[in-house]
């Protein structure tokens, strides 16, 4: 039996597509192995969002080649294998293949080909591309995601997705469904619903709102999580499936970007500050005790001192429970390219740091608030502090409790005993008091 290694870098789409290549190989006859050295084709699941990520891969592969024996394939596909197609292979001639998001479903055939010694690439867009033939491997954990809408429409003038996910496009609600059935006869009671603007879902009969109710619906899920959504997305449908499933869990990712209106406008984000303060009320009023994370970019081509403080001032005023935080990174070929004013990188980096100073001191705050309190966890893996168990509330807090390898999959009441300021300890809960946090 051949075997095939993946790295994946990125996003949870690179996850969810790692699952599908790993899928589509294992009908080609190759089994999965966590060692390079003895793999006889190694792929590298690529990010293209930011300059860092594209080092890290190139520096990746440079290590990689050295476990390439005699017939050996070394592949590279994801989004920096999309945004630079060719250019892969001509910079080194150790890499065999080079395939976009959207060509896996011929993975089988390029890898035959290339195994004769052919170097391939395979970068075009299929907007009808689903992969609803290919069956996903599930990596073992306890939760699982599941691609429900690929691409995006939007034109967000930092981003490269447009340039290397393609347009947008929809699975059929009912496919949806289906791969979530297989997943819970697997025993995986958690999903997370992917999408570039996953609340725009529709595939051309049902809508977001519909989809969270037909999930929530499916045998053994308990709950349903779903990213990244989009401000603008969160119709009155969304918001309503959202109060009345239960098992839709109560966290949204919801990406700012800026707390500028300037800002938001120049990097084409169709949504002002007020909008973006709204859309927060809304979602607060729709699901009461909801904890909200985010992605925020400082220096932004034009981004003054005055529109970084509207920043910290919207975040001190959200009160988010975590934030993602960036440095912007110029993307070749987006629109933002273009965009003078540049931001020198000293100031850019000192407003980075000046955000994740206030992300931390407001996540403290309301995580402190939290020792005492009840909560359902799900245990997910062991901590790598030994005999802890790392579980997830539903508001998708990360608490360590003293259990066994055992309890791995199952969901406990506890209570929370302490908090490092953004992760929790705590104690199963036998009086099983009346849950407080959710
Ligand atoms: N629609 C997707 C966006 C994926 S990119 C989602 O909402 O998840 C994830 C995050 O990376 C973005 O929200 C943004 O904050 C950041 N990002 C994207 N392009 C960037 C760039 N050129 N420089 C810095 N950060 C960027
Ligand atoms: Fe990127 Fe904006 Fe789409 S951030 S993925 S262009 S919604």
């Amino acid at each position: 039996m051949k075997r095939v290694y993946i790295e994946t870098y990125g996003c949870q789409m690179n996850v969810a597509d790692t699952g599908l290549l790993y899928g589509a190989l294992k009908a080609d006859g190759f089994e999965k192995t966590t060692d390079p050295a003895e793999a006889d084709l190694m792929l590298v699941n690529t990010c293209a969002i930011r300059e860092n990520a594209e080092q890290r891969v190139v520096g990746r592969i440079g290590e990689l080649k050295r476990h390439k024996r005699e017939g050996d394939l070394l592949g590279v596909v994801g989004c920096m294998a999309q945004r630079l197609g060719d250019d892969l292979l001509d910079g080194t001639r150790h890499v065999d293949l080079v395939i976009g998001p959207d060509g896996y479903s011929g993975i089988g055939d390029l890898v035959a080909r290339a195994s004769d010694g052919e170097r391939l690439v395979d970068v075009e867009f299929k907007s009808w591309e689903h992969y609803e033939e290919i069956t996903p491997e599930l990596d073992g954990g306890v939760s699982s995601f599941v691609t429900v809408q690929r691409g995006c429409d939007h034109r967000c003038t930092f981003c490269i997705v447009p340039m290397t996910r393609g347009p947008e496009r929809s699975r059929k609600l009912a496919d949806v469904v289906a791969e979530v059935q297989t997943i819970a006869s697997r025993g995986v009671t958690e999903v997370t619903l992917l999408g570039q603007t996953v609340n725009n879902y529709n595939d051309g009969v049902d809508d977001f709102g519909q989809l969270l109710r037909a999930v929530g619906q499916v045998d053994g899920i308990r709950r349903v999580r779903f990213t990244s959504p989009h401000p603008n997305d969160f119709t009155d449908n969304v918001m309503a499936a959202m109060a009345d499933v239960p098992e839709v869990c109560e966290h949204v990712h919801l990406p700012l970007q800026s707390g500028s209106s300037r800002v938001l406008k120049r990097m084409l984000r169709r949504y002002g500050r007020d909008d973006f303060l709204r859309c927060v009320d809304d979602l607060r009023n729709a699901m009461p005790g909801i904890t909200l994370s985010t992605d925020i970019i400082v220096g932004f081509p034009g981004e003054t001192e005055e529109d970084f403080e509207e920043t910290l001032s919207l975040v001190n005023e959200v009160g988010f429970d975590d934030a993602f935080t960036f440095i912007y990174s110029v993307r070749e070929g987006t629109p933002a390219e273009k965009l003078g004013d540049r931001v020198d990188p000293k100031v850019a980096g000192e407003r980075l740091q000046r955000l994740i100073a206030d992300v931390r001191t407001i996540a403290r705050k309301k995580n402190v608030a939290l020792v005492g309190k009840t909560a359902e966890v799900l245990y997910e893996k062991e901590a790598r502090r030994g005999d802890l168990l790392q579980g997830r509330t539903r508001s998708n807090k990360v608490v360590l409790v003293e259990r066994g390898k055992d309890s791995i999959g199952q969901y406990e009441e506890i209570r929370i005993t302490g908090t490092t300021g953004s992760t929790f300890t705590g104690v199963p809960n036998p009086q099983r008091r009346a849950l407080t946090v959710v």
